[in-house]
């Protein structure tokens, strides 16, 4: 089914449902994953395509309507797509990720099903499964808010989708034997925007089209494997609007860094003489730097894009303090209404007592000669058996140990490596302080699945508890992705209310498939509905629990 019956089915569904209860609307989606043939850095190369396209399509909603994407994996390996920063409160049965579901198997189609609840903003979906997004199966979810709640910004004429990222010329087979051999994959060899690349003068088709008076909304997610970006338009400030599912206080910025997971959207006024600009995206932090453009044309313009581009951010110290000081310019703003991903109370972070600090070092080190990541010395390995899986059915002791990695790291953290499922035990609300200490040369991104949180401080060098006094308690952004930068901390603060089996990871994305990453289980004591859904009848089931029954629903 297509998008254009969506309309009907959603007031089939709205007439249909009135009467007995406001029930949310649905948004059905079906969608064929296929191998293709497209050239993002401009050489002709296999990448994964959702219905003929890559960008895939829109998913375009509003807060609280239910989601249903049938996928049919067309590829020739096991597939998982994931909905980077979608909450799926009590509901982890849907996350996407290798330790909350089996994957969906060559020829066959899975229906995941969920709603985006209580939240407003810019996310993407990609596949989580061997190096799948390197090559694509990637787009963008975007959530509006409700039409009854006031959004801090008029309505944009239009608002455009754009994935970023950096791009490699090697296949995705290419690429995880690479690391299955145990050596990196290197540089990219380029960034695209929204599938294409491009260089100055290069006659390409616009991309988007502008009418002059008015304001476009962009929403940009990195999406990329490794490498963070910039952003800026030729003579068009942005101003800022929202980061990850919050609206933050509006500041106008001539560029904006974008590491890799993150999302935000940008407004923009068509305000300057109509004729073509260029969009600039560069690559940041890296020895050679990559660039590509896209254009924009004022609707009935001819005027070709002058060739002079906006520059990227001037460093005065090597690397960082420019992106540091930009991340820091984002502040919540209060008083905008909006979905509120967090409990009531949260609102008031800054007075809530915190009942667990989590401390986790980033290090790369070799295993028998093969490169691993980790957190606190563990590299996470996948189980067969889904680790929520295992858990549900009473196994979890079969499969994997809880907390093998400390809270508080040893100072020598990193010297060894070991292999293991990487397994957090939470209890249910605790509100957690989770510490990212980057002792390496490289930014690092991190992200955690199934909430959002304030990020309330990143400072150079090490954590200690009295750093507690600099961080920004009043109005720090609530979001789901935090850039660590080289040899500095980050701090980010969440309560964890949402019962499931959450992934905390490493957005890069040979750091993920190399182990660093973590679940936290985040069990519910009651079992009960009130907490947690019940898994979907629907669930594919895998490795040891294959043929057991299903333990008793929930209640
Ligand atoms: C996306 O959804 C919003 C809110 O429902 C709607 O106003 C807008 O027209 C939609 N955009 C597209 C491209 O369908
Ligand atoms: C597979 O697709 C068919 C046809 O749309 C649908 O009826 C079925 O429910 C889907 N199966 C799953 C497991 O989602
Ligand atoms: C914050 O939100 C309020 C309420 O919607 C809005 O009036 C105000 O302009 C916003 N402030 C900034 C700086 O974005
Ligand atoms: C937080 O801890 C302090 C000191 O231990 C205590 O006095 C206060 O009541 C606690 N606040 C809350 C909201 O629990
Ligand atoms: C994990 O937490 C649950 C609930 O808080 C508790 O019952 C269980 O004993 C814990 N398991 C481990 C291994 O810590």
């Amino acid at each position: 089914m297509d998008t254009r019956k969506l309309g009907f089915f959603t007031l089939l569904l709205c007439v249909s449902t009135t009467l007995v209860n406001a029930e949310d609307p649905y948004h059905f989606f079906e969608w064929k994953v296929t191998y293709g043939t497209m050239s993002p850095l401009g050489v002709p190369q296999q990448v994964i395509l959702i219905n003929d396209k890559f960008p895939g399509p829109v998913i375009n909603c509003t807060s609280n309507n239910n989601i249903l994407v049938n996928v049919f994996n067309n590829l020739d390996e096991p597939l998982l797509l994931t909905w980077n920063g979608v909450q799926h409160r009590k509901n982890s049965w849907v996350d996407g990720t290798p330790g909350t579901m089996c994957p969906i198997q060559p020829g066959t189609n899975f229906t995941y099903k969920f709603q985006v609840k209580d939240q407003i903003g810019t996310y993407y979906y990609f596949p989580t499964t061997a190096m799948h997004r390197a090559a694509g199966g990637i787009g963008i979810l975007q959530v509006h808010s409700r039409p009854l709640i006031p959004v801090p910004f008029d309505n944009p004429a239009d608002e455009f989708a754009v994935v970023l990222g950096d791009w490699f010329n090697k296949g995705h087979k290419s690429l995880k034997n690479i690391l299955d051999g145990g050596k990196s994959i290197g540089r990219a060899d380029g960034v695209h925007i929204n599938g294409k690349s491009a260089q100055v003068g290069a006659a390409v088709e616009p991309s988007w089209t502008f009418e002059a008076g008015k304001i476009y909304r962009f929403r940009f997610c990195n999406a990329g494997m490794r490498t963070s970006v910039n952003f800026r338009f030729q003579a068009h400030d942005m101003k800022l609007v929202e980061v990850e599912g919050s609206h933050i206080m509006q500041n106008d910025y001539m560029s904006m860094d974008l590491h890799v997971g993150q999302c935000l959207s940008v407004l923009v006024a068509a305000d300057q003489p109509p004729k073509d600009y260029y969009l600039v995206v560069s690559s940041r932090f890296t020895k050679q730097i990559h660039s590509t453009v896209a254009i924009i044309r004022y609707a009935g313009s001819n005027i070709p894009a002058s060739h002079e581009l906006p520059p990227p951010p001037v460093e005065n110290v090597p690397g960082v303090a420019w992106s540091i000081n930009q991340f820091r310019t984002f502040k919540w703003n209060l008083t905008a209404s909006a979905a509120r991903p967090n409990p009531q109370g949260s609102y008031h972070y800054g007075q809530i007592n915190i009942t667990r600090t989590i401390k986790l070092i980033n290090s790369r080190n070799y295993i028998d000669g093969k490169l691993r990541f980790a957190f606190n010395g563990v590299s996470h390995i996948d189980r067969p058996t889904p680790l929520k899986l295992s858990e549900y059915f009473g196994l979890a002791d079969k499969e994997f140990k809880y907390n093998t990695i400390p809270d508080e790291p040893p100072d020598d953290v990193g010297k060894n490596i070991q292999l293991a499922p990487n397994v957090l035990n939470a209890t249910y609300r605790n509100f957690v302080e989770i510490i990212f200490e980057n002792r390496e040369n490289t930014i690092q991104s991190y992200h955690l699945d199934g909430y959002s949180f304030f990020a309330v401080a990143i400072e150079p060098g090490k954590w200690s508890p009295e750093k507690r006094k600099n961080y920004n308690l009043e109005d720090a952004v609530s979001r789901h992705n935090v850039p660590v930068f080289p040899g500095c901390w980050a701090a980010v603060m969440t309560t964890l209310d949402n019962a499931g089996m959450w992934s905390l990871r490493s957005e890069m994305w040979e750091r993920f498939y190399l182990g660093q990453q973590l679940y936290i289980s985040v069990l519910s004591p009651e079992r009960s509905l009130r907490d947690e859904q019940n898994l979907p009848e629907t669930q594919l089931l895998c490795g040891i629990v294959s043929n057991l029954p299903r333990p008793a629903p929930y209640v």
